[in-house]
């Protein structure tokens, strides 16, 4: 498997960082997971742009044009096993001499680059998974993509723990997302989701969904959404870029509306899945 790292391609178990690295040290950087299939990454430009707005959001240079990250990024994909991966890139602040919280000066960040199989999720995306809830105990700048996940992972294992497939996040007693995931509420037909702020990262995926559910005339609404609301939802959804579209059937061990995916969650996956060939047919145009 070939890694990007620091100007050079070398295959991963290779790939070297400094232990001074301030991503080592204090989770200082930021990232992105993009998708590709048959070799070609999808929304790139949404992921780089994003990615613009998490390195604006924590003062450290982007150190690459857009047509530089995509140079890079297609070489490790073409140079990858599998014709769907999951590409993950990583900007941290470098590797300073001493170990200071301050940033430091003239230091190059390191950016690192590499792929994996894309997981398979056919099972999921037919029968739906289970999650639970929990408090939202994260810091308050959940919109930056930064690689201080401590939190997220902690409650994503809860979630792992009790046999489930992700944890929803509650705080103060609303919705805010999954602990790497964003979620969608179904009820009487209108789709609800919380709105873009601090509290949720924007994903991707969560930005498809609401302009494929506005192009094909799915009600929608943005605002917060209270706990009590997921009780009663008649569907609930899991989005994020590598697992596209999930049925959420089961919160904390309660059914959700049916206890079986929804007809909604089902017209979802249909356009989505009809969007993703459109922009592989018209990409394979560009070549
Ligand atoms: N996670 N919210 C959080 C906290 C996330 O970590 C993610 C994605 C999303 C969905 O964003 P997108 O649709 O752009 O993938 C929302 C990635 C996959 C991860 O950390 O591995």
């Amino acid at each position: 498997m070939t890694a990007y790292l620091n100007g050079q391609y070398m295959p991963l178990d290779e790939a070297r960082v400094s232990p001074l690295d301030r991503g080592f040290l204090f989770g200082d950087g930021a990232y992105e997971v993009i998708p590709v299939y048959a070799r070609r990454p999808f929304l790139l430009e949404q992921h780089l742009a994003r990615l613009q707005r998490t390195l604006d959001g924590i003062a450290l240079a982007n150190p690459h044009s857009v047509a530089e990250w995509s140079e890079r990024v297609q070489r490790v994909i073409v140079d990858g096993e599998f014709d769907d991966q999951s590409l993950y890139l990583q900007v941290t602040r470098g590797a300073d001499s001493k170990r200071d919280q301050s940033f430091p000066k003239g230091v190059p960040p390191t950016v690192f680059i590499f792929s994996t199989a894309l997981p398979l999720m056919t099972q999921q995306r037919e029968q739906g998974i289970a999650v639970l809830s929990a408090v939202d105990n994260r810091w308050l700048r959940c919109n930056l993509k930064t690689v201080s996940l401590l939190a997220n992972v902690l409650l994503r294992q809860q979630a792992i723990d009790a046999g489930c497939a992700e944890t929803i996040l509650l705080r103060d007693g609303l919705l805010s997302e999954g602990a790497t995931s964003n979620i969608f509420v179904v009820k009487d037909g209108v789709l609800r989701a919380p709105s873009r702020d601090h509290r949720m990262l924007a994903g991707i995926t969560y930005d498809l969904v609401l302009e494929l559910a506005a192009r094909h005339g799915m009600p929608c609404e943005l605002r917060d959404i209270a706990d009590a609301e997921l009780r009663v939802a008649d569907e609930l959804w899991l989005t994020s870029s590598t697992r596209e579209v999930l049925p959420i059937v089961s919160l904390d061990g309660q059914a959700v509306g049916t206890g079986k995916p929804g007809p909604a969650v089902r017209q979802m996956q249909a356009w989505y899945g009809a969007y993703r060939s459109q922009v592989a047919r018209a990409s394979a145009c560009d070549v």
